[in-house]
């Protein structure tokens, strides 16, 4: 013991008191420790679900006064009728408009929830092959050929908050704003179909004009008005996109004719 100095003396007391403390503080494992100040751990206030003696009704969560909106609440008058989505279609306006700066981050969102939400069904392009589907869910309409293309925004909007047929409403798992961000994004599809329906029937004319003009220099005349009358018959009875005939990921479903 001689050669702990002054100050080890100092150090090994202060480390005996701590020990002290700590073993006093806390003497059984299985309770609380000492509370300093417990106000900051135990608020006066209540939680959301408590019951309440102070408020009517003895909870601590209150119902809406009625004939009061809630700031940001959204309020529809419409019934789950295919008639009131029609009102809807009239009555209801898209927030994010085509021309709108926020509208391609309204569009890449909507495609991100489309993916989710949708694309089981509808599959990813819209054009109902989506794995439920494939497994015997009666498949919906095309989403970039069928109704939906002449509806209003607002009609979409009533069909994804109420439902539609056998389409359960997403009011429950989708937003308000998350709804109009996905029928952006199930327009811009439909614009790039649409794109697509043109540049194939503009080269399609392109080519005819061609043939016409090689058939027109040379052949006997008879020949070449039958070739062009063969032509003619072909455009007609081929579908109105003949870009789509070849791409061989795309399977008509034959019900997809059917519906009306
Ligand atoms: C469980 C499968 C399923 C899911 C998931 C689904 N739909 Fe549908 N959807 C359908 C069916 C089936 C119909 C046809 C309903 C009817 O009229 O009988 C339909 C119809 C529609 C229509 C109306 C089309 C028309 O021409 O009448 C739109 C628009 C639509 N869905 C959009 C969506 C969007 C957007 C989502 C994602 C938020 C979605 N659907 C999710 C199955 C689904």
């Amino acid at each position: 013991m001689v050669t702990i100095g002054r100050r080890n003396t100092i150090l090994t007391i202060v480390l005996l008191v701590v020990i002290a403390l700590a073993v006093w503080s806390q003497p059984d494992y299985e309770r609380p420790n000492v509370e300093f100040l417990p106000a900051m751990r135990r608020s006066p206030s209540f939680e959301a679900y408590e019951p309440n003696p102070v408020l009517p009704g003895g909870t601590s969560s209150q119902t809406p006064i009625p004939g009061t909106i809630a700031r940001g609440q959204l309020v529809l008058h419409y019934k789950a009728t295919p008639e009131d989505a029609v009102r809807a279609g009239e009555e209801l306006a898209n927030p994010i408009p085509p021309k709108s700066k926020d509208r391609s981050a309204s569009v890449g969102r909507g495609g991100r929830i489309f993916q989710v939400y949708c694309s089981p069904c509808h599959g990813g392009g819209g054009m109902a092959d989506g794995p439920v589907v494939k497994r015997g869910y009666p498949p919906p309409p095309s989403l970039l050929t069928g109704k939906s293309v002449q509806m209003k925004d607002g009609q979409l909007f009533h069909i994804l908050t109420y439902g539609q047929g056998n389409m359960a409403p997403f009011a429950g798992q989708l937003t308000p704003g998350e709804r109009w961000d996905v029928i952006n994004f199930v327009r811009s599809m439909q614009e790039q179909e649409k794109k697509r329906q043109e540049a194939a029937a503009a080269a399609a004319k392109k080519e005819a004009a061609k043939t016409k003009t090689e058939q027109g220099s040379g052949e006997a005349p008879a020949e070449g008005d039958a070739a062009k009358e063969k032509k003619r018959e072909e455009q007609k009875s081929s579908p109105p996109n003949p870009a789509a005939s070849d791409r061989t990921s795309e399977k008509k479903l034959p019900s997809q004719e059917d519906r009306s």
